[in-house]
C-alpha cells in the first residue's frame, strides 16, 4: 500500500486520520499512518499543550494540524468581537434551546465545571492564531476546511516548509483550492462525518482527481476498511483521509454513552443537519436533531452563531448523559459518517490501521489473481 504521498511525508501507509484526540493522532502516526489533530475546539493556549504532548509521544513520526477558516460566515471575513456576535442571537432561539433541555430534564452545568468555549476557531483571527501555534511545532501538514485558506496564510505556511491540504466536496472547489496554492486536496464525499456536501465519494473522487491533476488527492467519506481504501486508490486517489472510524478506538476520549450509541448505530442512522454549527454536518440522528427539525423549531442560525447558541446546551447534555436514568442520553450524539454502520467493536488504533492494510493487500491480490486467470 504505497503511493507517492508516502514518500512525500515519509510514512508507511497513505492513511490519514483526522481526530480531536491527541492520543489517537500519536497512535496513528506511530502505526505508520499520518495523524492530524483537529484544532477547532481548542483555544490557542490549549492547542499549544496538545501539540507539546504529541511531540513528546509521537516518536518523531510526522503529523499535522487541521484548522477551520470558513470562507463564508455571518462575519463575512471581518473580525468581530464575541460580544458583537452574542447580540446577534435572537431571544426566540435561546428560549427554544432552554425549552428542549427542560423537556428532557437536563439541569444547568455543575458549578465546578467550566463554561464551554463558544466561539472556537471560527473567526479569521481564531484560525490564524491556530496556524501560528501549529507552526511552532514540527508539523508536516496544515489542513483547512470550509473554503480556500487566505493566500497569505498559505504563503506563510509554505515559508515554514509545511504543506497545505484542504477539504472539498465539489470539483470546482478543488480547482479553486489549487489556484489558492493548496498542495493536497481532500475530496470528501457526502457519506463523511462532520461538515459535508451532497456528492458521494464514488462520484466525487474521480471528478476531483481529473480536475486537479497532477495535484495529489486523498479520498474521504465512508472509508474505514481495506476494501474501501482499495476502492479509493482505484478511483485515482493517492491515499485515504478518515475520521469516523477513530471515534470508537481504544484511545478515543469520547464518552462511553456516545461510543455505545456508535457501536449500535446502522449506516442509516446519520443525518446532515445545520443544528450543530449552522452549516450542514453529518451526525448521529438523536432527539436533539429531531427537535431542530420539529414544528416548534425557530430554524438554525448562520455560522458561528449556531454553535455559540448551542455550546452550553451540548456541554450540559454531555455532563449528564453518563448518569443512568438521565434523559440527556436521548439528546447525546456526535458528528459521524455513514460508515458508523460498520463500527461494531472497539479496536486499538494500531489494529484499525493493520486490519485496513491487510484487507487492502487481500483485495488487491484477489483482483490480480482474477486478471492473471483471465490470461
Ligand atoms: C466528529 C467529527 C468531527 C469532525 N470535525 C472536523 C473538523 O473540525 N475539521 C475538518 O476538517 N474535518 C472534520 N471532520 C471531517 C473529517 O476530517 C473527515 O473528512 C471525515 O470524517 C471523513 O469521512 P468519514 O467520517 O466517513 O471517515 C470531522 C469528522 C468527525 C467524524
Amino acid at each position: 500500500m504505497r503511493t507517492r504521498i508516502c514518500d512525500q511525508f515519509g510514512i508507511e501507509f497513505p492513511i490519514f486520520a483526522f481526530s480531536h484526540c491527541r492520543d489517537v493522532v500519536a497512535a496513528v502516526s506511530k502505526a505508520g499512518g499520518f495523524g492530524v489533530l483537529g484544532a477547532l475546539a481548542f483555544s490557542a493556549e490549549q492547542l499549544e499543550l496538545e501539540l507539546k504532548w504529541i511531540d513528546e509521544h509521537v516518536d518523531g513520526k510526522p503529523y499535522g494540524v487541521d484548522i477551520v477558516m470558513p470562507a463564508s460566515s455571518v462575519t463575512a471575513g471581518q473580525d468581530v468581537t464575541k460580544e458583537m456576535l452574542e447580540k446577534m442571537i435572537p431571544d426566540q432561539h435561546k428560549k427554544f434551546v432552554e425549552e428542549v433541555l427542560t423537556r428532557y430534564e437536563v439541569p444547568a452545568l455543575p458549578k465546578e465545571q467550566p463554561k464551554p468555549e463558544t466561539l472556537l476557531g471560527w473567526t479569521p483571527s481564531g484560525g490564524r492564531s491556530h496556524v501560528d501555534v501549529a507552526l511552532r511545532h514540527p508539523i508536516k501538514l496544515i489542513v483547512n476546511a470550509l473554503g480556500p485558506p487566505p493566500k497569505d496564510v498559505v504563503d506563510h505556511v509554505h515559508k515554514h516548509g509545511v504543506k497545505v491540504a484542504a477539504l472539498v466536496g465539489r470539483a470546482d472547489q478543488a480547482k479553486k483550492q489549487v489556484e489558492a496554492g493548496v498542495d493536497i486536496i481532500v475530496a470528501q464525499g457526502t457519506e463523511a462525518g462532520g461538515h459535508t456536501g451532497e456528492i458521494a465519494t464514488m462520484v466525487l473522487v474521480p471528478e476531483v482527481v481529473d480536475a486537479v491533476h497532477p495535484t495529489p488527492v486523498l479520498a474521504a467519506g465512508g472509508i474505514a476498511c481495506g476494501r474501501q481504501a482499495a476502492a479509493a486508490l482505484a478511483l485515482g486517489a493517492d491515499g485515504v483521509w478518515t475520521g469516523s472510524v477513530w471515534m470508537a478506538v481504544k484511545e478515543s476520549d469520547l464518552s462511553s454513552v456516545v461510543v455505545d450509541k456508535l457501536l449500535a448505530a446502522k449506516s442509516s442512522d446519520t443525518v446532515r443537519s445545520r443544528s450543530m454549527t449552522g452549516k450542514p454536518a453529518r451526525q448521529l440522528k438523536t432527539d436533539w436533531i429531531k427537535a431542530w427539525e420539529g414544528p416548534d423549531s425557530p430554524g438554525t442560525l448562520q455560522m458561528p452563531l449556531q454553535f455559540m447558541l448551542v455550546a452550553d446546551a451540548l456541554a450540559r447534555i454531555g455532563a449528564y448523559a453518563e448518569k443512568p436514568e438521565s434523559r440527556a442520553r436521548d439528546l447525546a450524539g456526535t458528528a459521524i459518517g455513514q460508515v458508523v454502520g460498520r463500527m461494531n467493536t472497539v479496536r486499538s488504533t494500531r489494529d484499525v490501521i493493520y486490519d485496513m492494510v491487510k484487507e487492502y493487500i487481500d483485495v488487491v491480490e484477489r483482483m490480480k489473481k482474477g486478471l492473471d486467470e483471465a490470461g
